[in-house]
């Protein structure tokens, strides 16, 4: 089932950059998504399509079956949580605890499940001690934290998550990933759009790459593995597709993920 339905979308900003050039695209109940391209190519602008931030000026947006307008634009607001690409957008309550609930608290949450939601978005986001500071002096890291935390605490069905990684530590990293998939494991659908083509490699089930506004491609992450295709769109192969570039027949089709590769070591160890 398909809880997202983008149609013939178009989106034109008031300089009169075309950042989205009809792009269509369906995301289904349940994935993991990751959007690629390269900088300016419009994830930022397809992404803000998708909680209502933009509505469309061009084609259709339908989110749970619903289509957004105007009128629609708060209901979604409600349904898909969004974590901007700069926390600073995000940020602004005066301590970390208000700001994590400033979102379950608009949707009517009070008394004690707004202080479970809080309490448990801010463990599972690793900054319950940081709780009593004000943001505006944490370290861009901790910021991102509190930002998803803050969208945690809504638990909304849909999870759209703008360059979660930039700021984040190797461990933040491989923390925030273990709970994107737990979230998954729930039933939520969770969208990314990234410039770490490994990781979206390990972790996506499905890959949209967008280019100049423009839908390229869509499908799973053996896309990924194709070197013209990433070409096209100035996109790196992940490390170990490189790697192994070298050394595997063209026919054969190339390793994405660090388990691929060790199986087709293990495979010619064997032989
Ligand atoms: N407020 C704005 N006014 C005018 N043009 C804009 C505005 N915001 C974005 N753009 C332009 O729209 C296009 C798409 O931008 P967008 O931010 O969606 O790209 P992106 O793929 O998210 O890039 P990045 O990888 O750098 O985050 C770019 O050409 C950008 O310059
Ligand atoms: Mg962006």
């Amino acid at each position: 089932m398909a809880v997202i339905s983008v149609e013939h979308l178009s989106y034109q900003y008031k300089d009169g950059t075309l950042a989205l050039n009809d792009i269509s695209l369906t995301i289904s109940k349940n994935s993991k998504v990751a959007i690629l391209g390269p900088n300016g190519a419009g994830k930022t602008t397809l992404l803000l399509h998708l909680n209502g931030i933009f509505t469309p000026q061009k084609g259709k947006v339908e989110i749970l079956g619903r289509t957004i307008d105007k009128s629609s634009q708060k209901w979604v607001r409600n349904k898909v949580g969004f974590v901007f690409q700069d926390p600073d957008d995000q940020v602004f309550s005066p301590t970390v605890w208000e700001d994590v609930a400033f979102g379950p608290r608009n949707m009517g949450i009070a008394g004690e499940e707004l202080e479970k939601r809080v309490s448990t978005a801010l463990k599972v986001a690793g900054i319950s001690e940081i709780a009593q500071k004000s943001p505006f002096n944490l370290s861009y890291g901790q910021k991102k934290k509190v930002a998803i935390a803050g969208i945690l605490a809504m638990e909304t069905e849909i999870i759209i998550l703008d360059e979660p990684v930039t700021f984040l530590d190797p461990q933040g990293k491989k923390d925030l990933f273990s709970l994107l998939d737990q979230l998954q494991h729930s039933g939520k659908t969770i969208i990314i759009a990234t410039h770490d083509i490994n990781l979206a490699a390990e972790w996506a089930e499905k890959i949209i790459i967008i280019k100049e506004g423009k839908l390229l491609t869509q499908g799973d992450t053996s896309l990924l593995a194709n070197k013209k295709l990433m070409e096209e769109a100035n996109l790196a192969l992940p490390i170990v597709s490189e790697i192994f570039s070298d050394y595997i027949d063209e026919a054969q089709p190339l390793p994405t993920t660090i388990k691929e590769a060790q199986e087709i070591i293990k495979r010619w160890l064997k032989k």
